[in-house]
């Protein structure tokens, strides 16, 4: 594929997930957007390579949107309109990094469930989606669910004891609409502010797809996303060590934080921390600007230690 000079070069594998930071519409506590260029230059490469579906929601994120993205007044509006748009024409709303990436992560996560149950070496990428009466033990909770449409995949994987929580609750009315008309009542959703959780249960996995990333976008971002690792860690059972058959786990999805960023944020940003890496997601698209190569959403699972 030819490319303008200093356009982004796509490539097939995933080598060091640096790369969030490559093209622009990161943000760092609503930090300044690189130059437009750049936007245009990424867009035009990902719509060559039919990578925006996996970008979808990323991409759209302005400068102007980079606080308000973090702030629940901002969701409750998104969610009115999005109920509004469900009950006149059906539509189930945004899916936060397109459909592409929630099915890869709901296989993947259900790949590394099936490895530690059966103390198989972790590699989620392969093999045969496992059987659902593996699936069925698992205790999974979704924090920020949104329209809870991430969950029907771990549903239709075989997991059956699925629960999502939003702080807002015109989305949990949504998620509740939505699960109903498509026959997924057993689904349990609940408003709960993550930062401040009433939920009293542990859950051997948690899931995050994109809220450690709204979180991370109000203003108090940096202090917040303290917050999240305790009340997260409150959430995960304590587990054990990688050699163990017993281990619970959480998954996060982040379009605004690299791979190692997430592994050095969730292992060293606090001593009574209790997150290990376990493995991250590397089929994802990746590309090279400036010599850096690295995906542009970053998916990583982590062992909660005992
Ligand atoms: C980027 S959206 C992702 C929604 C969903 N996970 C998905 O993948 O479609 C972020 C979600 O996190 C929710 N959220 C943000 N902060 C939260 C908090 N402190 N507690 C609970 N939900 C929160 C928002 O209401 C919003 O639904």
């Amino acid at each position: 594929m030819e490319l303008p000079d200093g356009a982004f070069q796509a490539s097939d594998d995933d080598l060091s997930s640096v790369a969030a930071d490559s093209w622009s519409v990161r943000s760092e506590y609503g930090s300044v957007l690189d130059a437009d260029e750049l936007v245009r230059q990424a867009e035009s490469v990902i719509e060559t390579t039919g990578a925006q579906d996996s970008y979808s929601s990323c991409k759209d994120e302005e400068e102007s949107l980079q606080s308000v993205l973090g702030l629940q007044s901002h969701w409750n509006s998104t969610y009115a309109d999005e109920l509004n748009n469900f009950y006149a024409h059906g539509d189930r709303g945004e899916i936060w990094f397109g459909e592409s990436v929630t099915d890869t992560v709901a296989r993947w996560t259900a790949r590394l469930c099936a490895a530690t149950s059966t103390g198989t070496p972790f590699n989620p990428a392969d093999g045969p989606l496992p059987a659902p009466s593996d699936l069925t033990g698992w205790s999974v909770l979704d924090v920020g669910t949104g329209n809870g449409v991430f969950l029907h995949a771990f549903y239709r994987l075989g997991f059956t004891d699925l629960t999502g929580i939003d702080y807002s609750e015109g989305a949990i009315e949504l998620a509740i609409a939505i699960a109903q008309r498509n026959g997924l009542a057993d689904i349990k959703f609940l408003v709960d502010d993550l930062l401040e959780t009433n939920l009293k249960e542990q859950y051997r996995l948690v899931t995050d797809k994109g809220t450690l990333d709204a979180i991370g976008l109000h203003p108090e971002g940096q202090s917040r996303r303290l917050l999240y690792w305790k009340s997260i860690s409150q959430l995960v059972a304590p587990g054990g060590i990688l050699a163990s058959r017993d281990l619970f786990f959480l998954v996060v999805t982040s379009c605004n934080k690299t791979k190692d960023e997430l592994v050095n944020e969730a292992t060293n940003a606090a001593d009574d921390f209790k997150f290990e890496y376990m493995d991250h997601i590397r089929s994802y698209p990746t590309f090279r600007f400036a010599g850096v190569e690295g995906s542009r959403v970053s998916t990583v699972a982590f062992l909660r230690k005992a």
